[in-house]
């Protein structure tokens, strides 16, 4: 199917694959890896077209090199002066324009590493020549990533995604024209929507946190900016052109409020709240999670932190159904609450060395207690025991295929606390599930979680997914501005390499290596929707555009929602009645069609975990 159109496009300009475009070079060294073409006349050549040239050899099979164009030049022959080029228009002198280009080499096959001779004709690869070139028909199982310059699909090969051989992908590139997201989204929707799962896509998740407005709060909606060329894009990549069809999305809980309604404004249905109870924050001992800046690690306070975290769980216990958390005579409904509490017993002269430990000196106190009040106006919104605690209110991936946290409202400190948590949970449960079931955790701003400096939990947590996420079946798919801000392990362990544009002063950065010296310049003015994708078995970078979103991004763009009908996955958190825009679900969304009946509807509310 693909073939067919993007064929077209080649053919209506001259450009069909198989034909010749020019011969091999015969005053450039040619070698296995890399040689010069010369392009004849009518014919031309552009970076990362793929070409082929095969060579006889006595005796044996012939050898074909196949490779991608990493660079075209085009000069005056016989030009020996600046000024030359306007004597040689008018006639005057004699030259010759000559283009040439360069080769390298992808795949020798048989493998013979002879180097082509100057003087035979080089082609243009088109089908099975051309996945040969880029080892797509050695991929067993292919995930389409987007179209090559020539219109036909380029492959990644989900043996290095899925953990089978490889796992992780990093994407970088500048802030709103690298298309990070965008590209990272379209890469889930392809993983669910190809086929490339086969009977894992029943229980292979994405977690998806966002950070940017509300950008990712309608991917469950259809794109009404979608044009014909955009569908006929997913027409050619062999995917449909619509919105993630099954979605669940959380938001915190709006500031201020003791309905529990969740904090968006675009969005006013199939949105749920999440939270943390403060009877969860002190029994799993929570409070690092608290102290997560990367400064936090070089203080004596950390010694602070997890005693006191150690002490609200040993001296506390349960109180209510909503969450509270009783020490002594105090009953902790609010975040206010457990400073309070937590401030009294660091600084009484008869609990201080229980408390903070026994050898801490006030400064040290006063260092902590100054880290625990800052965090307590981050989290006073996330930790709480002040609304009527649902099932629905953990965040929870099992309902839907696709699970998005937003973060974007919430402080930096917050944001760090949900992701650190969430993913503990998930790894967690990934572990205690056993391998088979996949999860992809889509994290924006990777840097802020796991930068190169410092130590924190949740950059513990997020190296643990790097170096074990290959067995635990967890994959990082993560995005930031500068690879070189992140921990050099988190982007290390990622098998497959992702740019969009870049600021010129970061590619020249040893963290893009992996790209050619032509390629790094181009990604210095990649347009949106261009991405340099490096995957281990191909030696060159594969330059792919991906089409624009067939999902909304925004509440402008979203068209109305595909109806479901029972039973089918849907968006979690639904309203059943939508009492004040509040999800009141008892299921907490994880099971049945939005136009479902709520069985439970009615029957109080049982404490969690259920
Ligand atoms: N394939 C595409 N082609 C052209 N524009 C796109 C494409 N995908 C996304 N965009 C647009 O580019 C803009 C920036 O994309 P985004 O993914 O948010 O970038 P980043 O994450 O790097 O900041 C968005 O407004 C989006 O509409
Ligand atoms: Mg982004």
């Amino acid at each position: 199917m693909a073939e067919a159109g993007a064929a077209g496009t080649a053919a209506a300009s001259g450009q069909a694959p198989g034909r010749q475009v020019g011969r091999v070079l015969g005053t450039q060294d040619a070698t296995p890896l890399s040689f010069w073409v010369a392009i004849q006349s009518g014919a031309y050549l552009q970076l990362d077209d793929v070409v082929v040239t095969a060579r006889a050899l006595p005796g044996e099979a012939t050898v074909l090199h196949s490779g991608v164009v990493t660079d075209v030049r085009a000069r005056h022959e016989g030009a020996q002066f600046a000024s030359d080029v306007f004597l040689i228009e008018e006639g005057v002198l004699p030259a010759e324009i000559q283009e040439v280009a360069e080769i390298s080499v992808t795949r020798v096959d048989p493998e013979l590493y002879v180097p082509p001779r100057p003087g035979a004709p080089a082609r243009r690869a088109g089908g099975d020549e051309r996945d040969a070139a880029l080892y797509f028909d050695t991929m067993e199982r292919r995930l389409p990533m987007g179209l090559g310059r020539d219109g036909v699909p380029v492959y990644l090969n989900f043996d290095f995604l899925d953990g089978s051989r490889g796992a992780h992908i990093s994407v970088s590139g500048i802030s709103g024209v690298a298309t990070k997201t965008s590209f990272a989204l379209f890469l889930l929707y392809s993983i669910f929507q190809c086929g490339v799962l086969g009977g894992r896509a029943a229980n292979t998740k994405a977690l998806v946190f966002s950070v940017k407005g509300e950008d990712l709060l309608f991917l469950d909606r259809p794109n009404t900016r979608l044009d014909d060329v955009g569908r006929d894009s997913y027409a050619r990549l062999g995917l449909p052109a619509g919105p993630f069809p099954s979605v669940g999305i959380y938001a915190p809980p709006l500031a201020g409020d003791l309905t529990g309604r969740p904090d968006v404004r675009e969005r006013t249905d199939g949105v749920q709240a999440f939270w943390w109870t403060l009877a969860e924050f002190c029994e799993q001992e929570l409070l690092p999670f608290a102290f997560a800046d990367a400064e936090d690690d070089r203080q004596q306070y950390t010694m602070v932190v997890a005693q006191v975290a150690s002490m609200l769980r040993r001296s506390g216990s349960p109180a209510g159904t909503d969450g509270a958390w009783r020490v002594d005579t105090a009953t902790l409904r609010t975040f206010a609450d457990l400073v309070d509490l937590v401030t009294d017993k660091v600084t009484a002269e008869d609990t201080r060395a229980q408390w903070a430990g026994p050898v801490t000196g006030a400064g040290t106190v006063n260092a902590f207690l100054r880290r625990l009040r800052s965090a307590a106006r981050a989290l006073a919104r996330l930790v709480r025991a002040d609304l009527p605690a649902e099932a629905g209110r953990r965040v929870s991936t099992e309902g839907q295929q696709v699970t998005v946290v937003d973060l974007h409202n919430l402080p930096e400190r917050a944001q760090r606390f949900v992701v650190g948590l969430l993913l503990r949970a998930e790894t967690e449960r990934k572990e205690a599930a056993g391998p088979g079931s996949l999860l992809f955790t889509m994290i924006d701003e990777l840097n802020k979680y796991a930068p190169r400096e410092g130590d924190s939990p949740i950059k513990q947590t997020l190296l643990d997914i790097a170096e074990r996420g290959r067995s635990l079946g967890i994959i990082l798919i993560g995005a930031q501005q500068t690879a070189s801000e992140v921990e050099r392990r988190v982007v290390g362990m990622s098998s497959i390499k992702v740019v969009g544009r870049l600021d010129p002063a970061e590619a020249g950065r040893s963290e893009y290596g992996f790209l050619p010296v032509t390629q790094r310049q181009r990604a210095t003015i990649a347009k949106p929707g261009t991405m340099f994708v490096s995957q281990p078995e191909l030696p060159v970078p594969l330059a792919v555009e991906f089409p624009f979103p067939a999902w909304a991004t925004r509440p402008a763009e979203a068209g109305p929602a595909p109806s479901v009908g029972p039973g089918a996955v849907g968006t979690a958190g639904r309203t059943t009645g939508r009492s004040a825009g509040r999800t009141v679900s008892r299921t907490g969304g994880r099971t049945g069609g939005p136009g479902r009946q709520d069985p439970f509807a009615g029957i109080p509310h049982d404490p969690p975990p259920f």
